[in-house]
């Protein structure tokens, strides 16, 4: 069973790449959360499932989603089936992996192991953070399949590698910053929309928390953000903004997205 959560596509090509590899199905978080309004999300497991969570990091924590989905998770038939961790940064990770194996814990389920994948970043809501260079873009995407190899290798040996890349002063990152984000962004956003818009419709469909609806052709922002940032890069043409900030910034998602 593999619980992925992506924005731009990141986690989702690492998702699938698990799933083609292990036979395990794929399960959007996005869908269930805003399908399933029951409190326990109750899943039933095989003797020999493995189980995954793959997840972009943001902010050195895991995307807030994922967190939401794992405080309502309820496996049936858990009898220690291995659970890894595989999370997707632009550069590195805190301790992403710690908050992740302390929400298990607290759902009576335990950690076998985290790894970590980089990949292009695409953070672009505030000073000082844009997407990469298309040359570092290019590179990662190259990058990424060599890192996966690694990753299914050693889950398929059994063997306990260092695969993950927590990056220079973790626990100030994970616990002082990322408190801050999911206190004071998520649930809030100054998206835009500018005259450059077709009324296609994607920002609305693609929006894994149901934060846009469309109005008199126009998307119109509810305060239900996660910050997950694929409407910004997604639209065809170009035409969401996050207030003035990202009038000058590139935008991103990976090149499998459908
Ligand atoms: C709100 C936000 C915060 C982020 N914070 C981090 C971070 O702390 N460290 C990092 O390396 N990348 C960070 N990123 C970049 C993403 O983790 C990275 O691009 C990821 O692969 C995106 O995955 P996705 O395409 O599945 O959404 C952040 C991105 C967003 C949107
Ligand atoms: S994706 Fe872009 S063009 Fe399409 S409705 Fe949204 S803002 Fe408009
Ligand atoms: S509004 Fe945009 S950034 Fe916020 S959750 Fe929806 S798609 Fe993600």
């Amino acid at each position: 069973m593999i619980f992925y959560f992506t924005g731009t596509g990141n986690s989702l090509w690492v998702a699938k790449m698990l799933s083609e590899t292990f036979h395990e199905t794929l399960i959007s978080i996005a869908t269930e959360l805003n399908e399933k309004k029951e409190e326990n999300l109750v899943y039933s497991l095989r003797a020999d499932e493995k189980i995954f969570f793959v997840y972009p990091v943001h902010s050195w924590g895991p995307a807030v989603s994922i967190m939401r989905f794992i405080a309502r998770l309820k496996l049936e038939n858990y009898f220690h089936q291995p659970i890894y961790s595989v999370a997707t940064c632009g550069d590195e990770c805190g301790y992403a992996n710690r908050l992740l194996e302390k929400a298990l814990n607290s759902r009576q389920l335990v950690l076998t192991n985290a790894y970590s994948v980089t990949m292009p970043n695409n953070y672009i809501l505030l000073p000082g953070f844009s997407v990469d260079s298309k040359e570092v873009e290019k590179k990662k995407l190259e990058q990424a399949p060599l890192r996966m190899a690694e990753i299914i290798k050693a889950i398929q040996t059994e063997k306990t590698l260092d695969l993950y890349h927590k990056g220079g002063t973790p626990w100030i990152k994970t616990y002082l910053v990322y408190p801050l984000f999911t206190n004071l962004a998520i649930g809030k956003n100054s998206f835009r929309v500018t005259d450059a818009c077709i009324s296609c419709g994607l920002c609305e469909r693609i929006c894994p928390t149901r934060t846009i609806r469309m109005k008199d052709g126009k998307p119109m922002w509810a305060d239900t953000c996660v910050q997950c940032v694929a409407c910004i890069h997604r639209c065809p043409v170009r035409a969401i903004e996050y207030g003035k900030e990202t009038i000058k910034k590139g935008r991103y998602y990976h090149p499998g997205i459908k």
